[in-house]
């Protein structure tokens, strides 16, 4: 069968799999390296899902009040609820200073200060003083359009060097050689149909997050995960894949993002009565206290019958006593959002929200310098020869239980550069490529050739919605064991169900019913893999909320969920200890303590 493959090869020293903010400063960082890069993205570069970022990027630059890159450290790591890796957090928050500056030099065109300086706003659990002082500004904001300024800015940047782009190619597959190194990739070109071996150096996994496992998410439909779908298939494990970030305020019906700086600006939340809950919930930050903290809140007052709306399902985000001058100038995109997806006009009236799936905690997991990692043999750093993963596709760990709101941009722009700088050290151009295996992408594309020609009697979208429908209801904001043992068992009768699946369309160009069914095998495996997670994690920990365990449990449970996929579906799981040490002594470790805001 793959004999009727005609197969185009390529050889690159790297090859960088995703074209939002992470893929594409690794993209060009490694180009600067000198070193020969392709780029392998299934959406044009610009549409990728960082365009949807609104709020902003955190960095201690002090543009609006002092501030200190100890302190959003110290912000980041009770973020994280004590998960996140100390050591990579420190490389993150201090590289931040420097890779803000750096985005302003390549253009991206952040809002003003008076002086001329990047405008920087309040998020949710960024403060001052190691959370004693008053709430940090330190997002820095185009408007509310912050990724789109950034992704439109890295790919002019991209444009730069000799950096190779294969724009709509579906990345299918690693190919993994028999010491367990990854030496390259399989890809289907949609537009032409024609399959390509990619082999190289080095993979980068830049392929975001897996959000659409979910029926109301924050995420673009492209949200699929391939990534994490290929490392699973791969044999590599998973991390701490039960951390999904709800955010408090997708527009109640369409999950549309209403961005957290609208509570940076001023914004804030009231229930039925009119109440201004957060000040019961969180006396000090209040309405911008963490994500998972106002989250958590807005579906207790729901819960309680103090839910807004005829149905008493939702909340309202009030945005009419600010200046409409404010409001045009600093959130003009939400209010537009506002009219078309709620018919609110957002100087008059409150926005309705609800808590929506919007970020994936968990990931492939690396080091600090974009090296994927694994337990092996007792080593729980052992580096996966020829893989890296950066942006959220990537668990490296810097959020840890909890992300706080605008380190994801940091995330993406720090880990990709590092993924650059480190393949800069690492990979010698001069030196040749592993082998490839005899086998190389045969299983890709029996794969591939399977579900070209399903003749089953379940089209691929009932089954995603099952699966999505399952996440919705059973591994939610707030979770309890039997619920989650219910959604695993329904988890794994739609994972079976794929026995019976039907693909209608043959052909291989652009052939959305075979892409989304490649994109929905992604998906089913990291919803088994979150909802096992979960099951198994027995304490409440960032935005893992057990009502039968409510308590945090360090003694047991600091530590990282490591999860691997069988073929079969079956879940495996083990750990790794969470660092807990910095990378310098320019700041001690920041014992765990009770969070509270
Ligand atoms: O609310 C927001 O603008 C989202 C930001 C983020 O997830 O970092």
């Amino acid at each position: 069968m793959p004999d009727s493959y005609p197969i185009t090869d390529h050889r690159h020293d790297v090859i960088v799999v995703g074209a939002g903010g992470a893929g594409l400063r690794a993209t060009f960082g490694i180009a600067e390296q000198n070193l020969s890069v392709g780029c392998i993205t299934k959406v044009f570069p610009t549409r990728s899902h960082t365009v949807a970022a609104q709020g902003g990027v955190s960095a201690a630059l002090g543009n609006m009040g002092l501030d200190d890159w100890r302190w959003h450290m110290y912000d980041t790591v009770k973020g994280s609820d004590w998960l996140g890796d100390q050591d990579s957090i420190e490389y993150m928050v201090r590289e931040a200073i420097p890779a803000i500056i750096e985005l302003e030099h390549y253009g991206v065109p952040f809002s003003r200060t008076e002086e001329g300086n990047s405008y920087q706003r309040s998020f949710g659990g960024m403060t001052t003083e190691f959370g004693e002082g008053p709430p940090a500004q330190r997002t820095c904001a185009a408007a509310d359009r912050t990724g789109h300024a950034m992704l439109h800015t890295l790919y002019q940047q991209s444009l730069k060097y000799k950096a190779e782009f294969f724009i709509e190619y579906f990345a299918l597959d690693l190919i993994m050689d028999s010491a367990g190194a990854c030496v390259g990739l399989m890809a289907l070109n949609m537009d032409d149909g024609s399959i390509h071996r990619f082999h190289a150096k080095k993979v980068v996994l830049c392929t975001g997050g897996y959000g659409r496992v979910y029926f109301s998410a924050t995420s673009a439909h492209t949200c699929t995960g391939d990534g994490g779908g290929m490392a699973l298939r791969a044999g590599l494990p998973l991390q701490d894949m039960e951390f999904v970030q709800f955010h408090p305020t997708g527009i109640y019906g369409a999950g549309c993002l209403i961005t957290e700086g609208a509570r940076g600006e001023g914004g804030y939340l009231t229930n039925s009565e009119g109440e201004h809950f957060m000040e019961r919930y969180a006396p000090s930050a209040k309405d911008l206290a963490s994500r998972d903290v106002v989250s958590r809140s807005m579906t207790m007052e729901v819960r309680d019958g103090r839910g807004v709306g005829k149905d008493k399902d939702h909340i309202y985000l009030h945005l009419n006593h600010l200046a409409p001058e404010v409001l045009a100038e600093r959130l003009p995109g939400i209010s537009e959002t506002a009219r078309i997806f709620s018919g609110v006009d957002v100087t008059k009236e409150p926005i309705p929200v609800l808590p929506t799936c919007h970020y994936n905690m968990g990931g492939i997991p690396t080091n600090h310098h974009g090296e994927v990692v694994t337990l092996k043999d007792g080593n729980p750093d052992c580096v996966i020869p020829g893989l890296m993963a950066a942006g959220e596709s990537a668990c490296v760990s810097v959020h840890g239980g909890n992300r706080l709101g605008s380190n994801s941009l940091l995330d993406l722009v720090v880990f990709g550069r590092a993924v650059a700088l480190r393949c800069g050290e690492t990979v010698d151009k001069f030196e040749s490529h592993r082998t490839l295996p005899n086998n190389a992408g045969d299983a890709a594309l029996e794969r591939l050739d399977h579900f070209r020609n399903a003749s089953g009697g379940t089209p691929t979208a009932e089954l995603r919605l099952k699966m999505q429908k399952s996440m919705q209801s059973h591994v939610a904001v707030f979770r309890e064991g039997d619920v989650l043992s219910e959604g695993c068992q329904q988890l794994e009768k739609v994972y079976d169900g794929m026995a019976d699946i039907s693909v209608s369309d043959r052909s291989l160009v652009w052939n959305s019913d075979l892409i989304e069914t490649l994109e929905f095998d992604n998906l089913i495996r990291q919803a088994m893999v979150t909802a096992t997670s979960a099951a198994n994690r027995t304490e409440s920990r960032g935005a893992h909320a057990r009502e039968d365990f409510p308590d945090r449990n360090d003694n047991e449970w600091m530590k990282h969920t490591l999860a691997w996929q069988e073929e079969s579906g079956r879940v495996d799981i083990d750990y790794r200890p969470v660092h807990m040490h910095t990378l310098s002594n320019d700041i001690q470790p920041i014992p765990p303590k009770k969070r509270v805001y």
